[in-house]
């Protein structure tokens, strides 16, 4: 049997489209429950997990631009000499904070009520260029990267705690997985829109210096 699924909904509705997601990676309530199950061993390590993902950020100077760039709110704290901002600076720990608290919610959430929804998916247009004042504009070769990172990290702690039966670890890391392609796809939404919209304002520009060039030759 085929279902139908409405490609203007999945566009334009974040529950449609988490809906059609799920069913197709096959994302249930029960890896929201494994998940949760995870949580109580997760959360001690979110600290040293979080120090690792900047640690990683920071070992590139590719990486490492944006939060020189992104001082915001940090006057007080912007080190003299930009590059001298450190893992270990006011504004880096407050950084690593907003990462424990996003990794925590993950783990806690047992209603992925539209409100969480949202929270995954504004996650993600924050890194584009789509979210006015807020916005970082991280290129998506690192948002990619930093996702596989990051499930590495987690299936690693799984894999790692004898506490964990072996049935259980299968489930969460399975549940883990899913998580991240959603989180990936709450990301290229934003991305893709972004893509598009920079295609619509140059095409006219570029349709002109084509017909002008060709017309010339
Ligand atoms: C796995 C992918 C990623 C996740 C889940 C993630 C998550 C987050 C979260 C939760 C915040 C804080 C949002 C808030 O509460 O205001 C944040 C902010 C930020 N992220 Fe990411 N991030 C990811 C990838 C990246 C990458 C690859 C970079 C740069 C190379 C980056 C750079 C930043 C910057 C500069 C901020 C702003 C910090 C500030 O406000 O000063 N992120 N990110």
């Amino acid at each position: 049997m085929t279902e139908h699924v409405d490609i203007n909904r999945v566009n334009n509705d974040l529950r449609y489209r988490f809906e059609y997601l799920s069913k197709f990676l096959n994302f249930t309530s029960d890896d929201i429950a494994m998940l949760n199950t995870f949580a109580p061993v997760a959360f001690p390590l979110i600290p040293v997990i979080s120090d690792t993902v900047y640690r990683k950020l920071f070992s590139f100077d590719l990486t490492k631009k944006y939060f020189i760039l992104r001082n915001e709110g940090f006057e007080g704290f912007i080190p003299q000499k930009q590059c001298e901002i450190t893992l270990n600076s006011a504004q880096m720990e407050l950084r690593k904070d907003m990462l424990s608290v996003y990794l925590k919610r993950i783990f806690t959430q047992c209603d992925w009520n539209d409100t969480f929804l949202q929270y995954l998916s504004q996650i993600g247009k924050m890194h584009t260029d789509q979210a006015g004042s807020a916005s970082i504009n991280v290129d998506y070769i690192h948002i990619n990267g930093l996702l596989g990172y990051l499930e590495n990290l987690l299936i690693d702690i799984v894999c790692n705690t004898d506490s964990i039966d072996e049935k259980t670890k299968y489930g969460i890391i399975m549940s883990v997985n899913k998580f991240f392609w959603i989180q990936n796809d709450f990301f290229t939404i934003h991305y893709l829109r972004s893509a598009k919209d920079n295609t619509i304002s140059v095409k006219p520009t570029e349709t002109k210096k084509t017909t002008k060039c060709c017309w010339i030759s």
